[in-house]
């Protein structure tokens, strides 16, 4: 693998994403990681270091879609499994998370599957200007909504990221703060369906069931 991969203790595993199978490197350890200094300044871990049961379920979902030539862009990308499909489906994508290590290894999972992905650092609380103009087709995020203060800067994120009539599709494993995202948008007057996905990948303790959240932005 890569550069960016170096000084990581390494776990190499394939993932079946419906009809692609996919070799992807992540981190032994999230717990390891943990740095005490980001703690103190902004609450935050290094969650992006596993591959969560909800991404599995949104690159299934890609991968079933033709994306020729949308504008994808993945929110708190972690190791990249959903930007990956996406791009291996004709999207022009941008991975985005907050930890800098969360986009070496997207990178350089997207190089061993063959996918052009470009990766930028985005923290939702504050959204490069011209990440905001570039509007997006196509907002996608797994597992997002673990803590109570993400979905109302999401809510407040995806309005200035998608174009007017633009989907995002958000995989949630049935957190109890998803209605900080849900309320203030369908308030706002977007679209929103909620799908029921069973999925076999490892379980957590959300247990087999992931919620997929479709939201589609007014206008268009
Ligand atoms: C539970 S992890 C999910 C990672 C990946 N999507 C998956 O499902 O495997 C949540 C992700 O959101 C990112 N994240 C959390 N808060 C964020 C913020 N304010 N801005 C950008 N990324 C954030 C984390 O760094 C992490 O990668």
């Amino acid at each position: 693998m890569t550069d960016s991969l170096a000084g990581f203790d390494l776990v190499i595993q394939e993932v079946a994403v419906g009809a692609l199978t996919l070799t992807v490197a992540r981190p032994r350890s999230a717990e390891d990681l943990i740095d005490e200094d980001d703690y103190a300044r902004d609450e935050r871990l290094p969650y992006w270091a596993e591959l969560w049961p909800s991404a599995h379920v949104l690159a299934a979902v890609l991968e079933a879609r033709d994306l020729t030539g949308a504008r994808v862009v993945e929110l708190g990308c972690g190791i990249g499994l959903p930007a990956i499909v996406a791009a291996l489906r004709g999207a022009d994508v941008l991975a985005t998370d907050w930890y800098d290590d969360a986009l070496g290894f997207a990178r350089a999972n997207a190089g061993a599957a063959g996918a052009r992905v470009a990766t930028r650092l985005v923290d939702w609380n504050a959204p490069p200007a011209d990440l905001t103009a570039a509007a997006a087709d196509l907002v996608v995020g797994a597992d997002l909504l673990y803590e109570e203060r993400n979905g109302p800067a999401l809510a407040g994120l995806l309005p200035l990221l998608l174009r007017p009539g633009g989907e995002a599709l958000i995989a949630d494993p049935r957190r109890p703060h998803a209605d900080g995202l849900l309320l203030p948008l369908t308030a706002a007057g977007w679209g929103h369906t909620r799908t029921e996905v069973r999925h076999s990948a490892r379980q957590d303790e959300s247990g087999p069931v992931i919620h997929l959240h479709r939201l589609v932005a007014p206008g268009g």
